[in-house]
């Protein structure tokens, strides 16, 4: 088995907009991340990944760059950077940094050139993105060249006066797709990387790392979603990357994609593949929606929650890199809804729930990735005013929804539901105004349960959440029976229970999790019994282990056997 540093450890992703506010300006920062290292340390955090922090109008919240080489003043200078680099290095913590290769913002000098005929290096760099010359209608109208859809519910392609050409935008109209066809945008891309890594970064987590191809004859499909993620050339940019500069440079790499076979899954995170370490995937994401809702796409149509999936989900990750690659485990990240209201109940077993969920995930084998907030048990957002979401995506969903005869109050519903702003509100410190995350308003209205859900209230109580994650994450970082074990789901189709075994070299886990809100009882027929203790119970009794076992709502159970050698 290959064994790399970076398969035991944690990582915390830090969404830095909404983390810590150091200097009382509404918008979380560097420093900010700096003053919470102690409580990352403790919390058995490895390795931290923030959220875009470059230079950029903040129209995506970061990930529309206008310059890679400087960091936003929203969250602080190089020189705040570069501190926060030595500190936690000092620590023994790593630090990844987002990298977004997909787009820039408009705003970007590149785009700038390419877009004005006049500019002195239009030439060079128009071609760095991707344009069509309109289409005409049967009235001599502009139209746009395909009918292909960005990811945030708006057409991809928008007019550029100056050259009578339409550009390409996969996600909103500030965000240009850049051309990977291009070679000496390639080289560009790669002196910006070195940058970081030799300023001391330790790896990347790479954004929308499946888009990088598009379907260079634009057939004119609808949504046409196909004719730009994971197209087969996208791996030899990422091969191309890997090969000169990350696996050279021993970085940890974290690749983001939709899907993928197989096949794919080893070119993205088989070992030696020179591509990545590992890869986010959303196959467990939203195992909720509704295929047969005839009104509204994808995530926005909720329906009954398939549980059998996502464990099919993780089983199937787990069997295609069996022995020859390596998974990342995590519930959600900053584009989905809280685990907590998502896939457990935020109201009657809100405590129940998110211990639950906490136990069923960290068990599991593989590199965890703990999203902000997620180990206090922060909920969707509250928010009853259009004008209180900020996300991008928030907008033009909205008016889609209105288009297609919905009531404000039946949008609402769903944008609390479904929306990327409900992981985005500010982190919850305490029960000081706006939840100890600022002094003034932050940029983004805080949740109002702050005043029960706060890290203060949880620190040092031995059976709150946090506590639970502090338990679970520093095991992790030594305990190799659990991130290098192998996993046996016992009913992958049971819409009920997540329960598995996780089978070390020296230690057996068997882990009971009941996902309803009514008492279950669990079949363990057919396994041997003997000999497991009880080490977790999210209802804090004790209990015999039988071959019908009883689960309380949303309790788990963790039970330990000692394998003898
Ligand atoms: C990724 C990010 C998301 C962002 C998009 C465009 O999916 O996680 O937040 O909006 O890429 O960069
Ligand atoms: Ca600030």
């Amino acid at each position: 088995m290959e064994q790399h540093w970076w398969q035991q450890t944690n990582i915390y992703q830090v969404y830095l907009r909404s983390f810590y506010d150091s200097n009382q300006d509404g918008i979380g920062d560097i420093q900010g991340v700096i003053q919470k290292l102690d409580y990352l340390k403790g919390l058995g955090i490895g390795v931290i990944w923030i959220s875009p922090h470059y230079a950029s109008p903040m129209d995506d919240n970061g990930y529309d760059v206008s310059d890679f080489y400087q960091v936003s003043p929203d969250y602080g200078t190089i020189d705040d950077f570069k501190e926060l680099l030595d500190k936690a290095h000092s620590m023994g913590i790593k630090v990844i940094t987002d990298l977004i290769l997909n787009h820039t913002s408009d705003e970007h000098q590149w785009f700038v050139a390419a877009s004005n005929p006049f500019h002195p290096e239009h030439h060079k760099y128009h071609d760095y993105y991707i344009w069509q010359p309109p289409k005409n209608d049967e009235q001599g109208q502009k139209m746009r060249p395909t009918r292909w859809m960005g990811w945030f519910g708006s057409p991809a392609w928008t007019y550029n006066e100056a050259t009578n050409e339409y550009y390409l935008h996969i996600f909103s109209k500030k965000m240009p797709d850049l051309n990977w066809r291009n070679a000496s945008m390639r080289q560009e891309m790669k002196e910006m990387i070195r940058y970081w890594i030799q300023l001391g970064v330790d790896g990347f987590r790479v954004d929308a790392s499946n888009h990088l191809e598009k379907n260079w004859e634009f057939p004119d499909d609808f949504p046409g979603y196909h004719h730009f993620s994971s197209l087969p050339k996208h791996h030899e940019y990422l091969k191309e990357l890997g090969s000169d500069i990350f696996v050279p440079m021993d970085l940890l790499t974290i690749g983001e994609s939709g899907g993928a076979s197989k096949e794919e899954a080893l070119q993205y995170a088989g070992y030696g593949s020179n591509e990545f370490n590992m890869l986010i995937q959303f196959g467990h994401c939203w195992a909720d929606v509704d295929d047969s809702n005839s009104v509204l796409m994808g995530k926005w149509a909720q329906g009954k929650l398939r549980l059998s999936s996502i464990k099919e989900s993780f089983q199937n990750w787990y069997e295609m890199l069996e022995n020859v690659g390596w998974n990342v485990i995590y519930w959600h990240n900053h584009d989905q809804p809280r685990i907590v209201s998502h896939y457990g109940n935020d109201s009657t077993y809100w405590f129940e729930s998110a211990s639950m969920l906490a136990v069923a995930l960290y068990l599991m084998p593989g590199t965890a990735i703990c999203y902000q907030g997620e180990e206090i048990g922060m909920t969707n957002v509250d928010y009853q005013e259009l004008s209180m979401f900020k996300d991008v995506e928030v907008f033009t969903e909205y008016q889609n929804m209105l288009a297609k005869g919905l009531s404000h109050e039946h949008i609402m519903t769903i944008i609390r539901a479904r929306c990327r702003d409900n992981a985005r509100s500010p982190m919850q410190w305490s029960e000081a105004a706006y939840g100890g995350f600022s002094k003034v308003s932050p940029w983004m209205p805080s949740n109002g349960n702050y005043l029960t859900i706060n890290v203060k209230n949880q620190l040092n109580q031995p059976t709150s959440i946090l506590s639970l994650y502090q338990h679970l994450l520093n095991q992790r970082l030594s305990n190799e029976n659990i991130t290098h074990g192998k996993i046996t789901f016992l009913d992958v189709s049971s819409q009920k229970d997540f329960s598995y075994l996780n089978t070390g070299t020296t230690e057996e886990y068997l882990v009971l999790c009941n996902f309803t809100s009514s008492k279950i009882m669990k079949s363990l027929n057919g396994l041997n019994l003997a000999n497991y203790s009880l080490i977790y119970n999210n209802y804090f009794t004790l209990q015999n282990l039988e071959n019908e076992q009883e689960l309380l709502p949303y309790e788990s159970q963790v039970w330990k056997r000692v394998i003898s050698q």
